[in-house]
């Protein structure tokens, strides 16, 4: 039999979404793995599915019918590219090759650019929700060619999950545009991760309660509107027993957390695209502090406030600190967003900001009840420049911002850090702001620089004349 689907890579990812392809009505799956004993196992671990095994490039693309379409399933990196040199040499023009991994938005333009001279179609999709996701259901974040979308559309909206009736997958835009739509959703999962934590942390610290009495804070709080997978995976980890010590697994897990760097690329390319992602950044740095053993030890006897902190009504406090993480994730999700604005401007690719959110909903680790109210807000205004201030998210935003701020005085006085709700918090005052010390930032450039400054009051560039007689003259704009 001939394979509509090839897959390559059968490490974890790979077979579970390989077994997914099978899984479905008119799928035939091509597979094929460097060293063949991988893909062995997985035909004698699945002799239900329809397999077409292959032992080498040659072999798998023969098995394949045409237009030929393989999902490479590599850890991104080096080992990507010399998978897709090995295609480029057996698949003809029309073809498609797909890059499933993880990888940096710029490989991807790099590599769709030069797999596109050999009239081969390349195809970066971003894909999320772990192993279980490869297998159940992926949310699904292609890029590329609209031509290779008309084959492939049909086959990845038959694996992704299902949200709302609605396949969690779209034609993001070409080249890079999948994959840098996954970067911002790690981004965004960091930043929810920590603000997660940190809500977790002031609760236990604030008012004594056990990880697994917060694990029903979280649950609770799971079935309201900060419905989401993350809160639910929150609750199960922290009811978690260690059989070995019998304590909460969370206290026997060492504080230091790690990261494969896709959180890092989304601050990058922002700093790059001059987006302030401060909330995003605060949860990259985060982990970044906790993984600095020695400079926490050397800090470590250092002081903190003399008394003990614990606060008067743990109820209400609860309540403030679900308020603060919900008006912080709302800033995670408009950084996001902004970014994918400025992403799009840059790399010239039209991005359907709804279709994302609506891409989110299901199957991906950020998944979330309040992701159609992203959908909404694009809806009604297309070009809305920035997420938090669409008048759902505003509502929250004033009926939080008083909670989220008592939590931040709360930590800071108690000497708990909660970088990534002060963070948030700091960047919603700074965007409302009517003046900002900017002002006085230009100041300073123009005196130590003459960079220059513009005026609130009249057009044109101006310098004033620090080292002369300090007067004003018009100047060329140096920004
Ligand atoms: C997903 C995840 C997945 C993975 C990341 C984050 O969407 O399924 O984002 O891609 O968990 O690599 O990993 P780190 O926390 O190790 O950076």
């Amino acid at each position: 039999a001939k394979a509509n689907i090839g897959v390559i890579g059968l490490a974890v990812m790979g077979s579970n979404l390989a077994r997914n392809l099978a899984s479905r009505e008119g799928n035939t799956v091509a597979v094929f793995n460097r060293s063949y004993e991988k893909t062995e196992t997985l035909l004698s671990e699945h002799p239900e599915a329809e397999f077409v095994p292959a032992k080498t490039y040659e072999e798998f693309a023969a098995s394949l019918t045409t237009p030929r379409t393989a999902i490479i399933m590599v850890q991104a990196g080096r080992g990507t590219d010399a998978v897709i040199d090995e295609l480029t040499r057996v698949f003809e023009p029309g073809d498609i090759i797909v890059d499933g991994g993880n990888a940096l938005f710029t490989d991807t333009i790099r590599r769709e650019k030069a797999v596109r001279e050999t009239g081969i179609n390349f195809v970066g999709a971003g894909i999320s929700g772990g192993e279980e996701g490869a297998l159940k259901g992926p949310s699904i974040m292609p890029g590329g060619s609209a031509e290779a979308w008309q084959t492939l559309g049909p086959i990845l909206e038959g694996i992704a999950a299902v949200a709302e009736g609605e396949p969690c997958v779209t034609h993001v835009g070409t080249d890079g545009a999948g994959h840098f739509v996954k970067m911002i959703h790690n981004g965004i999962e960091y930043a929810d991760m920590q603000l997660i934590a940190e809500a977790y942390d002031l609760i236990r610290r604030g008012t004594g309660k056990s990880p697994a009495e917060i694990a029903d804070v979280f649950a609770e709080w799971n079935r309201g509107d900060l419905e989401s997978y993350l809160i639910e995976i929150t609750a199960e980890v922290l009811r978690q027993v260690d059989a070995e010590t019998g304590q909460p697994l969370v206290d026997v897990i060492l504080d230091q957390a790690g990261a494969k760097g896709t959180g890092a690329w989304t601050v990058k390319s922002a700093l790059d695209l001059g987006i302030p992602v401060s909330g995003i950044a605060e949860a990259v740095f985060a982990r970044s502090l906790s993984s600095k053993p020695a400079q926490r030890a050397a800090a470590g006897d250092l002081p903190g406030p003399e008394a003990a902190w614990a606060v008067d009504d743990a109820d209400a406090f609860i309540e403030d600190v679900r308020l603060a993480l919900y008006a912080s994730k709302i800033v995670a999700y408009s950084q996001g967003f902004d970014e994918i604005i400025a992403g799009a401007q840059e790399y010239g690719w039209e991005i359907e900001k709804g279709e994302v959110a609506k891409l989110w909903r299901g199957g991906c680790i950020i998944r979330a009840r309040f992701l159609n109210r992203i959908t909404e807000a694009y809806a009604e205004d297309p070009e809305l420049v920035a997420l938090l201030t669409a008048p759902f998210f505003r509502e929250v935003l004033v009926g939080g911002q008083e909670a989220w701020r008592r939590v931040v005085v709360a930590a800071t006085q108690a000497g708990i850090p909660a970088p990534a709700f002060s963070s948030s918090l700091a960047y919603y005052d700074g965007l409302r702001a009517e003046r900002l010390p900017a002002a006085l930032v230009q100041g300073q450039r123009d005196f130590f620089g003459a960079h220059t400054y513009k005026r609130v009051d009249k057009e044109g560039t101006f310098h004033t004349l620090w080292s002369g007689d300090r007067s004003e003259i018009s100047a060329v704009d140096s920004h």
